[in-house]
């Protein structure tokens, strides 16, 4: 296995000793800053992006080449997974994502696509095998994908959703057909990550983004579960790749995420770390949790604020610095600058061996 100059990110999820806590920031490659809007404007939109494997090579640099980050994540998107599945993605401006074929019935559930990563989705395995490459052992890479329930949403709904009335009408219609659904998603998911893994992705984060509107109950019904077997199947074939995961909302949930046997847990913001740390237990890393709201603040804010994220975790050596969720737009590139000069300058301390 190549040595990674920054190993960090790795040795956390690993639990071995680090001399500063790790960084990286959920949607690092994006719209706030004005190099990725450049190149997406000489892509023409989004998708051609994603697809592209030089272009999304390049704009998984961008981040990398302006802050001292301790991991890289290639550029996709979570919905490319459904795009494969025969759905047709494509992103309307001010909208977000819209499907042309949504899911809403058991016979549209049956007859849905189970494609094959090196085939549909090779522009993700291209360009991870290309990142791999012009990285060149400098941070470790990180692949994804979203969690079955999150992507269920966006292909019952169609879009984007305040409700979530088609898939909560599919989840008590009486019929298996959402759990069909989920069963699809979680193979080709699987299969999707494998074949991530295969082509150099080195630790990998599920993103469920959408499992906090659900009861305790159909949480663990209808997204841990899945996610469960997402972490049995990657255990079984690719036991040294580490897997995060990350409920947005899900704070009252991390004590049953983190006996999934995941190796990490991403926390939004709505919960300390300190609290989190006690669900979780120390067999487990955490991953977050900065406010990106924060990210609007001022110099002397966004400093105070990082020092609250770091004190709440605390002395140890299992926590990976973010944001609670993906940057915004509107965020100021160099106050991002300010947040990792933080994190290098404040965290060294809460790795010294505990003093008596
Ligand atoms: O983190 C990274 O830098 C890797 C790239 C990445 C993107 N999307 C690029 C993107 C990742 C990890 C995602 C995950 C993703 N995509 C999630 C889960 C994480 C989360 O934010 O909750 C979800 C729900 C999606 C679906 C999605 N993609 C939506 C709802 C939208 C439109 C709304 C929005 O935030 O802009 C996208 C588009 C998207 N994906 C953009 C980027 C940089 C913006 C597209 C643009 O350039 O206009």
């Amino acid at each position: 296995m190549q040595q990674m100059k920054n190993d960090r990110f790795l040795r956390v999820l690993n639990n071995q000793p680090v001399d500063r806590t790790p960084l990286w920031i959920m949607r690092q490659a994006g719209r706030y800053l004005p190099e990725y809007l450049k190149t997406r404007a000489e892509a023409g939109d989004f998708m051609t992006l994603c697809s592209t494997p030089e272009l999304a090579c390049e704009v998984t640099l961008q981040p990398l080449r302006r802050y001292q980050l301790d991991a890289a994540i290639v550029f996709s998107d979570i919905l490319t997974v459904p795009d494969a599945m025969g759905l047709g993605l494509h992103f309307e401006q001010g909208e977000g994502p819209v499907f042309a074929r949504p899911v809403r019935t058991p016979e549209q559930v049956e007859q849905l696509a189970t494609p094959d990563p090196e085939t549909e989705l090779r522009y993700v395995m291209d360009a991870i095998r290309l990142i791999r490459q012009e990285l060149d052992g400098s941070v470790p890479l990180i692949g994804f994908a979203g969690s079955p329930w999150t992507v269920a949403t966006y292909m019952v709904e169609g879009r984007g959703s305040k409700e979530y009335s088609h898939i909560k009408r599919l989840m008590h219609d009486g019929t298996p057909a959402l759990h069909q659904l989920l069963d699809k998603i979680t193979a080709t998911t699987i299969a999707y990550l494998r074949a991530q893994i295969d082509a150099g992705a080195q630790a990998l984060m599920v993103f469920d983004t959408w499992g906090g509107i659900l009861s305790p109950a159909n949480y663990r019904q209808y997204s841990l579960a899945y996610m469960q077997s997402i972490i049995d199947a990657i255990g079984s074939s690719h036991a040294d790749t580490p897997v995060t995961l990350f409920t947005k909302n899900g704070g009252m949930w991390l004590g049953d995420i983190a006996a999934t046997g995941c190796a990490c847990v991403g926390v939004d913001w709505t919960i300390d770390l300190a609290e989190a740390r006690t669900r979780v237990g120390e067999q487990t890393a955490l991953q977050g949790n900065l406010d990106p709201g924060v990210l609007y603040g001022t110099e002397a804010t966004i400093r105070h604020e990082v020092k609250q994220v770091l004190e709440s975790y605390g002395n140890g050596q299992r926590h990976i610095f973010n944001l609670g969720h993906g940057i915004h737009q509107h965020i100021d590139p160099d106050n991002v600058q300010i947040m990792v000069e933080a994190v290098h300058e404040l965290s060294p301390a809460f790795h010294q061996p505990a003093t008596i």
